[in-house]
């Protein structure tokens, strides 16, 4: 600042109105956006098919013969694409949902700035290209919805300041790379609705939601593919083939909320009473398992629990009496399984907010005029096979 004193005022506004004037005639002739970030666009449009474009969507006013971040957009470059303040780079592409058939070209991964990709809801087929890992500054990728196929490359890992990363509902395969846990910023992931197989592997540490629910993914839940993710909220792992016990840490992850892991393998569950510190465990779903042994009682423990279904498993015994005196607990789904004895009295007072089920079960008394246990329990016969041919204690 102190420098400009030495300039008269006349010869400061000269200055200034020359290199306006520079300026102005640059732009006149050059665009304003990055040549390199162009030219990657115009390869990104030219891999979806025309037939596909609708007049009406972002990518029919994607007109080249205009610079795509000189403002303002009157005619041209009307959406799908987010420029940098200065005009000179490509920050985003949020395409519309248009029905767009193409392939990703992997030019994209040119555009340096990039920090959002969103193709939800279109019909990109072909693979997820490799390169895009060259994107350092790309904080959500997601591609949800399309017809994505073949398996996600292990290069994802260098994308360090992905936030989110949406893959959920296409055709990708293969089994998880194992450098997911290297997306040290990865606060969302959501695989769900492919076709990924094998196990789950370590997963990145700050991760807040895990969705890989309705794909093929086996093996028993370890504790090293979860350990220190204070963070983790939601797991979605419904519709998979995860078998064996799910051991006790599990329901000892600190910030769990909402757990979903019904129509699985699981043969069992260990739950500990929670070890102090806020529990936040709201519900939990373990239904369509293969899980034996007693409903856990210690379920009863977790303060703010509203929602628990076991139900079509293969629970014997009796059904904890604690649950009736849980207030927070208002959904019990327990049906289909070989419980004996009497269902708690307390669900059955009338409270509209209380729904559950408790039929298919051995249970000695459940009122099948109530809708908690119709239509009906298990025939005497299956229930004297399964404890041994033995008439069930009640
Ligand atoms: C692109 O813009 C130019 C100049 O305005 C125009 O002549 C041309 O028809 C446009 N192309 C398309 C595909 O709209
Ligand atoms: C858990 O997932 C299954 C299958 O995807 C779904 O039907 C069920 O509604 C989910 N449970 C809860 C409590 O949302
Ligand atoms: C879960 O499993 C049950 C029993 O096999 C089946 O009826 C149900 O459709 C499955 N749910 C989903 C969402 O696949």
């Amino acid at each position: 600042m102190g420098k400009t004193i030495l300039f008269s005022p006349g010869l400061l506004l000269h200055l200034s109105l020359t290199s306006l004037l520079l300026l102005t005639a640059i732009n006149a002739i050059h665009s304003l956006t990055l040549p390199s970030d162009i030219a990657a666009l115009q390869a990104f449009k030219a891999s979806i098919k025309p037939s596909t474009i609708p007049p009406w969507s972002c990518l029919a006013s994607w007109n080249f013969s205009t610079d795509p971040c000189s403002l303002p957009r009157r005619t041209y470059f009307l959406c799908g694409l987010g420029c940098s303040p200065d005009s000179a780079s490509v920050t985003s592409i949020t395409l519309d949902s248009a029905g767009y058939s193409g392939t990703l070209s992997p030019l994209v991964s040119k555009i340096s700035q990039l920090t959002i990709l969103d193709l939800s809801d279109n019909s990109f087929h072909g693979s997820v290209p490799p390169s895009l890992s060259s994107l350092f500054l790309l904080q959500i990728l997601s591609i949800p919805r399309n017809s994505f196929s073949g398996p996600l490359p292990p290069s994802i890992g260098n994308l360090k300041s992905l936030t989110e990363l949406d893959l959920s509902g296409n055709f990708l395969s293969g089994s998880l790379p194992n450098t997911l846990f290297h997306l040290s910023s990865l606060k969302r992931l959501d695989l769900s609705f492919n076709k990924f197989t094998g196990s789950i592997p370590k997963l990145p540490s700050n991760l807040l939601e895990l969705a890989m629910k309705a794909n093929s993914l086996s093996g028993s839940l370890r504790h090293s593919s979860f350990d220190g993710l204070t963070q983790l909220e939601v797991v979605e792992l419904s519709v998979n083939s995860f078998a064996g016990v799910l051991q006790s840490w599990f329901f000892r992850l600190p910030s769990l909320q909402q757990v979903n892991l019904s129509n699985n393998s699981l043969t069992g569950v260990e739950i500990l009473k929670p070890n102090g510190g806020y529990i936040e465990l709201v519900a939990v779903d373990l239904g369509f398992n293969k899980i034996e042994g007693y409903v856990p009682a210690n379920f009863f423990y977790y303060p703010m629990l509203a929602s628990l279904s076991m139900r079509y498993n293969r629970l014997r015994g009796l059904i904890p009496w604690q649950f009736g005196k849980k207030r927070t607990l208002k959904r019990l789904y327990l049906d289909g399984n070989y419980l004996i004895g009497n269902p708690p009295a307390e669900f059955f007072s009338g409270d509209p907010s209380v729904s559950g089920s408790f039929s298919y079960n051995c249970l000695q008394s459940c009122p099948p005029s109530s809708q908690l246990c119709s239509p009906s329990q298990k025939p005497t016969a299956t229930c004297k096979q399964a404890y041994g041919g033995r008439k069930p204690l009640s």
